[in-house]
């Protein structure tokens, strides 16, 4: 069990400042999800928590005890990273105990650990198999499981899933959650760049941009409540729609944002639009319009949508559910519907 203090972190390649500045508190025992853009620092934000490259300048504190020069091995941390090298001549069981063996571990202790960490995601009937006759999603948890029985504080997970298909995506975050359960004691951080992933396994998400914290929260009130439009835009699939211009201004903002869920097409709807196009999905459908804002605006209906490119029509935001922002980009609240422009 780990809590981690982060005090104004910085990193520098060089000349090149990549992490500027980052401070938090990972609480024992939590499951915290980084995500951000790509090249935005998450990697070496890990890497620098994991000891595997050295922080420029601030603290950073494991219990309370600072562990900046604690060489990797000395953290009590397990990383598992997007390509994970198993050993190929050795079975699922040599590959999980291959570390502990190394450091000197009993051999019936081992055997026992390896065990239980193949009970706990699934692999016990794969023990004596090599890498090559695994499944690629059962060869990442031989991987995750490498790192459990070493039995650490703190596990450190960058892109574990992002090398499976979209199926395996999904059993192994299942499994990933599970696990999670199983040891709640252990301190969780997680890079990802899947919505989904962020959502459902996070007890708190951190928005990184640019070698900064955005902003940190549990998924639905970054969901609900985005600091900003940068991140009300990252969080959530679709996009969160924005409008500037007269359109932001009848709300006294520089940009409002809505989520298509909150736009539903009715006939005294606020804003006439004309149906550019329309995605089916089976269980809901997504209808692009085009309301003279620029970008198109995507509005989501339940099942299967009666419009057809062409129509027009009118939507209605619901009410409370349009966020506004300042000309910086930042929150100013959500607002109640003023009647139609
Ligand atoms: N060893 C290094 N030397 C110089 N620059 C580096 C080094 N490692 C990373 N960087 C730079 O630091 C920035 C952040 O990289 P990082 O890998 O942390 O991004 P990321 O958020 O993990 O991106 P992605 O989502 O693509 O994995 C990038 O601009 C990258 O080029
Ligand atoms: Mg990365």
């Amino acid at each position: 069990m780990a809590e981690l203090q982060l005090r104004d972190i910085r990193k520098s390649f060089g000349a090149f400042d990549v992490i500027k500045g980052v401070s938090m508190d990972i609480r024992a025992g939590e499951f915290m999800v980084f995500v951000g853009p790509s090249g935005c620092g998450k990697s070496t934000l890990l890497r620098l928590i994991a000891g595997l490259e050295e922080i420029s300048s601030g603290t950073l504190a494991f219990d309370g005890e600072v562990v900046n020069h604690l060489v990797p091995s000395k953290r009590g941390i397990a990383m598992v990273f997007q390509s994970y090298a198993l050993y190929p001549h050795m079975t699922v069981f040599e590959n999980m105990a291959f570390g502990m063996q190394l450091a000197g571990k009993d051999k019936e202790q081992c055997r026992k650990r390896v065990e239980a960490a193949a009970e706990m995601l699934q692999l016990t009937p794969y023990l004596e198999r090599l890498p090559r006759q695994l499944s690629g999603g059962q060869r990442q948890r031989v991987a995750i499981g490498r790192a459990i029985v070493r039995d650490p504080k703190v596990f450190l997970f960058d892109e574990p899933l992002s090398n499976l298909d979209a199926a395996l995506r999904v059993a192994t975050r299942i499994e990933i959650a599970r696990l999670h359960r199983s040891m709640h004691k252990t301190t969780m951080i997680y890079v990802t760049h899947d919505q989904v992933e962020a959502m459902t396994l996070a007890d708190r998400i951190c928005v990184l941009r640019d070698g900064r914290v955005e902003q940190i929260g549990t998924p639905l009130e970054l969901y609900e409540n985005p600091n900003s439009v940068f991140v009300a835009g990252f969080i959530g699939s679709p996009k969160m729609n924005f409008l500037s211009g007269p359109f932001a201004a009848l709300y006294e903002a520089e940009t409002i944002g809505i989520r298509a869920e909150h736009l539903e097409i009715a006939e005294d709807g606020q804003w006439a639009g004309t149906v550019i196009h329309s995605e089916m999905l089976g269980s809901d459908s997504y209808i692009y319009l085009d309301i003279g804002a620029g970008e198109p605006v995507i509005v989501r209906e339940n099942g299967t949508s009666r419009h057809q490119p062409g129509e027009t029509v009118r939507i209605l935001p619901e009410a409370g559910q349009i966020h506004s922002f300042d000309a910086a980009g930042r929150s100013i609240g959500r607002h109640i519907m003023r009647g139609a422009a």
